[in-house]
């Protein structure tokens, strides 16, 4: 029992219920799973949007979808659905609504945070956006001398960055070629130098993200950016031209010098990484135009609604949910493979890593009870067919099991050269051929066949059972963008229900960030540290005497 006296989750009958079909389930194969059932390949689907999503490759039966959805419901995740998108303060270590779901609400709708409506806001706030993205666009806002801006450079970090980076990456296609976008996030030097080093500050505008305008990273590279244009242009007055502001702390940016009329606000109910169809896709917004902002919240919209009304047999991001707890908690898969076939989702998997680990890496429940089952998985994965090359073969026939994700398209997007748009059905041959093999794999009897020599079977059999989710859409267009991030987004709630977990606060990031400020001064002065480790107080004297030679 929890001391919040529920039921603990490996305690419940429909956990037991799951363990014991486990048991039952291990020789059961892919193969036999289609050759009893030739429909699996279509019944195992289910069309949400624009996204289809196919689940037939996957160890599950009609009983093991049916023992899951029962946990689900025992655990009450659509009970804390409703309260999330009802505004509840469901981040209960932060005393927080958890709200991202407002800020794709349409103009009419009412959400509440302690009485007061929230939509209006988020229109405004959106508006405003609009605004000031079409006068960059248009070449109306002007810099300080009053050339136009040709430059825009996002500084954030976390989810101040890497939802807007994602989304500019995914999107390249629809973006105005004639600007450049670049972002600004690791504290690494390196990282503002190689960002600006071919640009003129006269021509550049900074998109300073940050919620809480106080992240080290950030506010240093900001800084120095700031340093840099009054170095050119030599007037503090050129703040005011080339910098604005995304943030919830406006008494901060004010202090920065940021004219807090260029603040483009969000608030404390939309987190860090549930943030980027916030005022934090400013620079997005700007590369895409208002527009196709529009239609991206529309997408995030439909699945939304979604979550928030299909059936548990028919939910999406449930199901995808429920698959990760089967591996997760009954395979022990400690890990998630996301692997888009397409080269504009470079940043896909990177960006929900966040949402993901971040959500979901936790060991302590909602009432502070430890856990005692596995959570979170590590997230990763790189563009197909780059990985076929790298790390498939563990994959394959590897002895780790990876479920993986699988993202395609049936058509590119944008102006590719008519020989380069050939080059896509090339491309999804792989991403069919891929979840084939790890489904089906090969066996040594079929081996044999092929008249391979007897010693060398082994090596060249494919064990198969790999499962996969393949996700197919027409084409990557912002709302099948927004579209695939909230479905992510609500995935990574249903686990974080299941498992009692706050998949909205990130504490474990605190020690970190207050260690750094305290070694800092043994770096800079040779400062003797009080409560300093051996193993860190002569690394940081090595790096100190490196420094010196
Ligand atoms: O990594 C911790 C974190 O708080 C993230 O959750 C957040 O996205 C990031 O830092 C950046 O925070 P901010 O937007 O306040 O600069």
């Amino acid at each position: 029992m929890n001391a919040d006296g529920r039921t603990r989750l490996n305690h419940t009958p429909e956990w037991a219920a799951l363990a014991k079909h486990r048991e039952e389930f291990a020789d059961t194969r892919l193969r036999d799973l289609f050759a009893a059932d030739p429909q699996r390949g279509d019944a195992y689907t289910l069309q949400v949007g624009d996204l289809y999503i196919d689940y037939s490759k996957h160890l599950v039966t009609d009983e093991t979808l049916r023992l899951l959805r029962e946990l689900a419901a025992a655990r009450d995740v659509f009970a804390l659905r409703d309260a999330m998108f009802r505004g509840e303060r469901i981040n209960v270590t932060e005393n927080r609504a958890v709200l991202h779901t407002a800020l794709r609400a349409p103009r009419d709708a009412v959400v509440e945070v302690d009485g007061e409506n929230v939509v209006p806001g988020v229109h405004a706030v959106l508006e405003k956006m609009a605004a000031f993205a079409e006068r960059v666009r248009s070449g109306e806002w002007t810099g300080h001398t009053g050339r136009r801006i040709r430059n825009v450079v996002n500084v954030g970090i976390g989810g101040s960055d890497l939802g807007p980076a994602m989304a500019y990456e995914a999107l390249r296609a629809f973006t105005d070629r004639d600007l450049t976008v670049r972002f600004v996030s690791n504290v690494d030097g390196a990282d503002l130098h190689e960002a600006t080093r071919d640009l003129d500050p006269a021509e550049t505008l900074f998109v300073i993200a940050s919620k809480t305008f106080t992240t080290i990273e950030t506010i240093t590279n900001a800084t120095s950016a700031r340093s840099w244009v009054l170095d050119a242009l030599g007037d503090q007055a050129a703040v005011a031209r080339h910098f604005v502001a995304l943030s919830t702390n406006a008494e901060k940016v004010a202090e920065f010098g940021i004219d807090v009329a260029n603040m483009f606000e969000f608030w404390d109910w939309v987190g860090g990484r549930y943030s980027f169809d916030s005022a934090i896709g400013l620079s997005l917004m700007i590369a895409i135009g208002p527009e196709r902002f529009r239609q991206m919240l529309e997408g995030f919209r439909l699945v939304d609604e979604h979550f928030r009304s299909a059936p548990a047999e028919a939910n999406a991001p449930l199901l995808m949910g429920l698959l990760g707890i089967w591996y997760g908690n009954f395979h022990d898969a400690q890990s998630h493979a996301v692997l888009p076939y397409a080269h504009y989702l470079s940043r896909l998997t990177a960006y929900l890593q966040q949402l993901d680990m971040e959500s979901n890496g936790k060991s302590v429940q909602r009432d502070g009870e430890p856990v005692h089952w596995q959570t979170g998985p590590v997230v990763w994965g790189t563009p197909g067919t780059n990985g076929q090359h790298a790390y498939y073969q563990l994959i394959h026939q590897g002895t780790k099991l990876i479920p993986a994700d699988f993202i395609g398209f049936a058509r590119p997007v944008g102006e590719l050269r008519g020989g380069l748009r050939g080059q896509h059905d090339l491309l999804m041959a792989n991403f069919f051929a891929q979840t084939q093999a790890l489904a089906f794999g090969k066996t040594a009897e079929e081996v044999r066949a092929e008249g391979v020599a007897e010693e060398q079977v082994p090596h060249r059999t494919f064990p198969g059972n790999r499962p996969t989710t393949t996700i197919l859409a027409r084409e990557l267009t912002p709302s099948v963008l927004g579209q695939l991030v909230a479905l992510y987004e609500h995935k990574v709630f249903v686990q974080g229900a299941i498992w009692n977990i706050d998949s909205f606060d990130q504490w474990g990031v605190e020690l970190g960030k207050v260690l750094a400020k305290r070694v800092e001064p043994a770096l800079t002065e040779g400062a003797d540290v009080p409560g300093l480790d051996p193993s860190t107080k002569a690394l940081v004297g090595r790096y100190r005497e490196l420094r010196e030679r």
